[in-house]
This record gives structure tokens, sequence and C-alpha cells, in this order.
């Protein structure tokens, strides 16, 4: 029923099943979409992981992926899949928003953040050696060009759905240099968005804000270097029940990849255990990015119902004893 193709990497560990629940729901929906399932399973040449041609093909042909979660092998000259495929298609901006689940109870209500993370290079640039025995150095490499790019993109971000804040996230006080120059460029940038206020803060008054007090954060688009953007993101995940509910979009000028941002979980696949929310929701985003936003809110709209019909329907990560498979039969049922 395709009019659309979409690169599907269905994932490691319990990524079969929770694409799976994708697949399964996205048919009931009749979503129009094909999905072409691509192999990821790296390949070591010269000492770097690749990405097998066949995937890299696929994903520049559509343009559009769904991606599952990729276990990072363990040992020298292997790098994260994950971090691979942000690199190898130039996913310069990686956006994670964070909202309360009606229906699911944490200690906190009405959580909306919006976090956009640098997704190339400080600390994930991978510069990483051995001085003498004992000392040893990591690179946190920050450009002019990165930093540019992500930022134009979180004011562009703003502007185009009204929001009026861009915060700047950082620890310039210390990382002077490197954060510096993010902060040199934000401010910079600002002049170009004279409607939009910029402002900044420190990472680590914003983790303390943040669970004192989410409600800060809300119509607020936050921007900050790479590795904040990963801790941060999974304090706002924590705050609205976990890693399971949280969706990302790993955006380039090309190519996007939406990803739920969980790991492969290896102890409980199989098992029928998986909470294919985040997924979902990653999907929920993908078909916004594409125009069909019908097909957005009647799979959203159905995800939260659900969850919110009670525990029975539930995955074990929100306190539920529903399987995956029964959670997304109680999706299909609640499709329009
Ligand atoms: C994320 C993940 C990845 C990261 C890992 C799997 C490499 O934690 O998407 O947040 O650190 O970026
Ligand atoms: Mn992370």
């Amino acid at each position: 029923n395709g009019k659309y193709t979409v690169s599907l990497i269905e994932g490691d560990g319990i990524g079969t099943e929770i694409s799976k629940a994708v697949k399964d729901i996205y048919h009931a929906a009749k979503v129009p979409i094909d999905w072409e399932v691509v192999d990821v399973t790296p390949t070591l040449v010269n000492g770097k992981t690749t990405i097998p041609d066949s995937a890299i093909e696929s994903i520049n042909r559509n343009k559009v992926a769904l991606k599952g979660p990729l276990a990072t092998p363990i040992g020298k000259g292997h790098v994260s899949m994950n971090l691979t495929l942000r690199r190898t298609f130039n996913l310069f901006a990686n956006v994670r928003p964070c909202k309360s689940v009606v229906g699911y109870k944490t200690p906190y209500e009405n959580v909306d953040t919006l976090l956009i993370r640098e997704n190339t290079e400080g600390e994930y640039s991978g510069i990483e050696h051995t001085v003498v025995p004992g000392v040893v150095q990591s690179i946190k490499l920050i450009t002019r060009e990165a930093s540019e790019r992500v930022i134009r993109y979180a004011y562009e971000y703003a502007l185009s759905r009204g929001m009026k804040k861009v915060l700047v996230v950082h620890k310039a006080s210390i990382m002077k240099v490197s954060d510096g120059l993010f902060l040199e460029v934000a401010r910079e940038l600002a002049k170009e968005y004279p409607s939009i206020d910029l402002s900044v803060e420190l990472i680590d008054n914003t983790c303390l804000r943040m669970v004192q007090d989410p409600a800060l954060y809300r119509d607020v688009v936050m921007v900050m270097p790479n590795l904040y953007g990963d801790i941060l993101s999974d304090l706002a995940s924590g705050l609205i029940g976990g890693l399971g509910l949280t969706p990302s979009g790993n955006m380039g000028d090309e190519v996007s990849i939406f990803e739920a941002v969980h790991g492969s979980a290896p102890d409980i696949a199989g098992k029928g255990l998986a909470n294919p929310t985040a997924l979902l929701l990653s999907s929920v985003m993908m078909l916004r990015h594409m125009g069909l936003n019908d097909n957005a809110t009647n799979i959203e709209q159905a995800v939260f119902g659900t969850i919110a019909s009670g525990p029975e329907n539930r995955t074990k990560d929100l306190k539920g004893t529903a399987t995956t498979s029964h959670f997304a039969e109680q999706i299909i049922k609640r499709l329009k």
C-alpha cells in the first residue's frame, strides 16, 4: 500500500519485537509506507567500523529511516553503530522531546521539554589516546561549523513552531574555549533571530532546576553540545517514566533517522516484555516529518489511549502486565 518507502533498521535484542509491533500497527492503520528492511551488521574495513553499502544506499535513496536499538560491539576497533550512522549521514541535530504521558503517573506532571543535541562531535568525536601508560587524553572537538548548524536548527525549530525561547545549555565557566565557542556562535546567530529570546544556563544548574520544576522548561527549545544532550535527555526521560517512552529524531539536511533512545536490552529480548512505545513515538515524529499528520495523530492517540487504559495493557517497565504483542493489539483496537 506504499506511496512512500522507509528504510527500517530493526535493531538488536528487543529490536525485532518492537519493530514487529510497529509494522503490525502501521499495517492496521493503513499508513501508506512500505518498509525496506536493511541490515547494518558492521564490518571492519581497515580497522574502521563500516556500514554495509546496501544499507547506506537504501537510506540515501529513501531519505527517511526508522531505527531500533543497536548493540555496541565491545572490543578494539569497534565504535558504536548508533554513532556511525549519525556521522555517516551527517545527522547533525538530535531532537528529543519529552512529554508527560497522560494516564501514566509519575511524581512529575505536565513535563513538556524539547532538547536538541549536537550529534556529530564534542566528546563523541572518538579521538582518544594514551599519552603514556596511566595518562590518557580524550579530545572534545567543537567546531564553529557544527555548532552553527545545530544552533541554527534550534532557532528555526522555535520559529517554525511559534516558540519564543532558545536556551543554550553549557559549561563555559570551565570549558571556556570549547563551550565558549558554542555560546559565541549562539549569540552571533541571535542577531538573525530578533523575535527569539536567547538565554544560557550551566548544565549542572539545568539538571537541578529541571528535577525541581520541569515546568520551567516548557515552551523552550534547549540546544547543547553532544554529551550534555545525551545526559540531560535521559534525565528528562526519567521525569516521565523512562526510556521506554521517549522518541528521537536524528536530523540532517538530506536524511533523517528516527530512533528509540533506549538500548537493545538483551536481558529481556525474546520474552515479550519490551515496550515498543519509544520506537512507535519515534515513528510518529517521522510521520509528521513526512507530512503524514493524520496517520501520526491516529497512532499517537491509540498509543496514549492504550497506556492510559490500565496496567493490564501496559508493559512491565510501566508497572503493567501486558506483553509486547498484547500492547500492540490494544493499540490496533484503538486506531481510527
Ligand atoms: C543515545 C544513546 C547513545 C549515545 C549510545 C547508544 C551510543 O545513549 O542515543 O542517547 O550515547 O548517544
Ligand atoms: Mn543516551
